[in-house]
């Protein structure tokens, strides 16, 4: 019976989040906080799940009830990611997936996205369905919507392709950009954010005042396009300036917070170029663009309001096989 272990990364949001869900580009960057996957064939036609780091152990169902049932979270998008993938190619055999990954779930950083890609690209790989990486994306995307219901793929085309991509809805467009460090800051709230809540909520609000909406999400896509420019000139200043704008928009929909907006100005103060929220918003986490001699003054001042300081590394290889 044939094995394979496969990675994806985790992303952080740079620019965009929210109108990236309503036909705008973001800019995304994956993160050296990975997802590792093992799938093996196995002769009778199951599906079996391991995932250590959820607490999930030994679940499993006949292949045939795949994404029947009430499926607890934290096995869904794995689930749904073999259902989708046997549906299109079907598979002589069942499927035994082990995960271990580096990242907690807390902070945001797409494990979803990261096992669900893993998982198709897995699942081809070993069975020899050669699929362009486009329709690796098309296949993850579905199945993300498929649990979720919203989304931008945004997390889905981070964890395929890696690096930092300037990305549009639904994988529009989806252009890796040529940059090889990021000079970044990133903070933790402490709080998990539920990303398609948060969506929901604005979506809410926007049908209650739509041309408001509409006129921060064209601004929002001003600002992407005008930071793609600056990172692609390493002008830093202005991408946190743009930063600092993205921010006062991203309050103005409601998905700040008062421990965000704490931290961001704790950055801010201390000496960042610019800082903003990254990904939901209401929890999860902050980042800021800094020079690096200002790194420790922009800790301490975030660590002394409760933020956690994580150490990730941006514009990391996407989804790879390692054994
Ligand atoms: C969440 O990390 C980012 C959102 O834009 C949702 C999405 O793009 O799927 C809020």
């Amino acid at each position: 019976m044939k094995k394979i272990t496969i990675s994806a990364p985790g992303k952080l949001m740079l620019f965009g989040e929210h109108a990236v869900v309503y036909n705008r580009p973001c800019i995304v960057t994956a993160v050296d906080q990975r997802m590792f996957m093992t799938i093996e064939q196995m002769p009778q036609k199951t599906f079996r799940l391991d995932a250590e780091d959820v607490f999930v152990m030994t679940y499993e169902k006949p292949m045939r009830l795949l994404g029947t049932g009430d499926l607890p979270k934290a096995v869904s998008f794995v689930e749904q990611a073999v259902k989708n993938f046997h549906e299109k190619y079907p598979m002589k055999f069942g499927v035994k997936v082990t995960t271990k990954s580096d990242f907690s779930a807390g902070f945001g950083f797409g494990s979803s996205s990261a096992s669900t890609v893993c998982a198709i690209e897995g699942l081809a790989r070993l069975n020899e369905v050669n699929l362009s990486k486009k329709e690796i994306f098309d296949l993850s995307y579905k199945t993300i919507l498929a649990i979720q219901g919203s989304g931008s793929g945004f997390d889905v085309a981070a964890a395929l392709y890696g690096g930092t991509l300037y990305f549009v809805t639904g994988g529009k467009v989806i252009q890796p950009m040529t940059i090889d460090d990021i000079p970044f800051f990133v903070g933790y709230t402490g709080f998990k954010a539920d990303t398609p809540t948060i969506v929901k909520e604005v979506a809410e609000r926007a049908s209650k005042d739509p041309d408001l909406y509409k006129k921060i999400y064209d601004e929002i896509e001003q600002i992407v396009n005008s930071s793609l420019e600056a990172f692609l000139k390493r002008d830093w200043k202005k991408v946190g300036f743009l930063m600092n704008m993205n921010q006062k928009l991203l309050e103005k929909i409601g998905v700040s917070s008062a421990k965000l907006s704490a931290m961001i100005q704790a950055a801010q103060n201390a000496g960042a170029y610019g800082a903003k929220l990254s990904g939901a918003g209401v929890g999860d986490c902050m980042i800021a663009i800094a020079p690096p001699e200002k790194y420790q003054a922009i800790e301490t001042a975030v660590t002394k309001i409760g933020g956690q300081v994580i150490h990730v590394q941006p514009n990391v290889a996407g989804v790879r096989k390692e054994i």
